[in-house]
């Protein structure tokens, strides 16, 4: 099939095009740097700069998984409206090809975050959980809705609500790593707060499963059946890199050093994939130290 993806450069959409071509797929990339897209990316993937560039290719399927990097820097009103414009506008181009399209691809795979619930505490948060408002859910719920318009020109959407993507290269543990390594590594406030994860691997196998499972629409919860809060999670990663976990950030040091973009760190969702587990998706990293130590190549 030939499939279009935007954010095809990115840490999930690097693996994702891999095991695309794997399976005799075509690629079809929307970047905003076609020359650093090509390196990246295996050899059969064609690369342009804007979505409507492939309307002569008709792509059958389409995975939607660009945007501006959410956790870097503070969010002033310039970031948030990069944040913003930049999921909404290349949604919008998606949904804009498909109406144009004579046939249009079965289906779009549009990705959406754990964010779409803002805090939710300690509860168990499954598809059906009403969300908090907030910055975060605010972005996730307009996005979903625009890639939701594509189902008036009789495409099957299912969205990714996705949790922390977990693989070396990239990604969140690209960030804490490092300092993790020097000893620096602690939990974030009172380590109380969910942080739903998911193998890389298990993102791009789920993103595969949708594609082939024509029944399937809707919302999904993309995170493994355990997650873990924060003051679990730091102790999993000291494990796996044999490295002490005794230095705490303060949440109120975060707080003056992020502004409202600590939330992130220190607010979150006991994300659970429960409707990937009813359609029986089987993940291959379930728990998170056996994750780990996958990626950390430890047996
Ligand atoms: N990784 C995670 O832990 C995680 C968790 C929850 C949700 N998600 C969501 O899943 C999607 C894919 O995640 P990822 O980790 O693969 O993201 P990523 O590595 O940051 O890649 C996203 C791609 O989006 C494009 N992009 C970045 N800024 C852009 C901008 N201002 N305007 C237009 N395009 C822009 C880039 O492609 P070009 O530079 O080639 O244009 C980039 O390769 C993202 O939308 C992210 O919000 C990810």
């Amino acid at each position: 099939m030939k499939i279009l993806i935007t954010g095809g450069s990115g840490f999930i959409g690097q693996r994702l095009c891999a095991s695309l071509v794997e399976k005799g797929h075509t690629p079809l990339v929307v970047s905003r740097s076609s020359e650093r897209a090509r390196r990246v990316l295996p050899e059969p993937a064609i690369v342009r700069t804007r979505v409507a560039d492939f309307e002569e290719d008709a792509p059958e399927a389409v995975i939607n998984l660009a945007g501006e990097p959410i956790a870097e820097g503070r969010w002033t009103d310039k970031k948030k409206k990069a944040i913003r414009d930049s999921r909404i506008n290349i949604t919008r181009d998606v949904v804009d090809l498909c109406a144009k399209l004579d046939e249009p691809p079965s289906v779009l795979i549009s990705a959406s975050a754990v964010g779409y619930y803002g805090d939710q505490g300690s509860r168990d948060v499954t598809e059906e959980t009403i969300p908090n408002d907030e910055f975060a859910h605010q972005i996730c719920s307009e996005w979903e809705a625009e890639a939701c318009k594509a189902e008036q020109a009789g495409v099957r959407v299912a969205i990714l609500r996705i949790g922390l993507v977990l693989d070396a290269g990239g990604g969140m543990l690209a960030k804490v790593v490092p300092p993790f390594k020097m000893g620096l590594g602690g939990k974030l406030g009172d380590g109380k707060q969910y942080m739903p994860w998911i193998h890389r691997e298990d993102i791009v196998n789920m993103i595969l499963f949708l594609l082939e499972r024509e029944n399937l629409s809707g919302p999904f919860n993309a995170s493994a059946p355990n997650p873990v809060t924060n003051a679990e999670f730091t102790r999993a990663l000291g494990r796996a890199l044999n490295r002490p976990t005794v230095l705490p950030a303060p949440a109120l040091a975060l707080k003056l050093a992020f502004g409202e973009m600590s939330r992130l760190l220190l607010t979150g969702a006991k994300m659970l994939p429960e409707r990937m587990q009813q359609e029986g998706f089987e993940f291959h990293h379930a728990r998170l130290d056996e994750a780990l130590n996958a990626i950390f190549g430890k047996q």
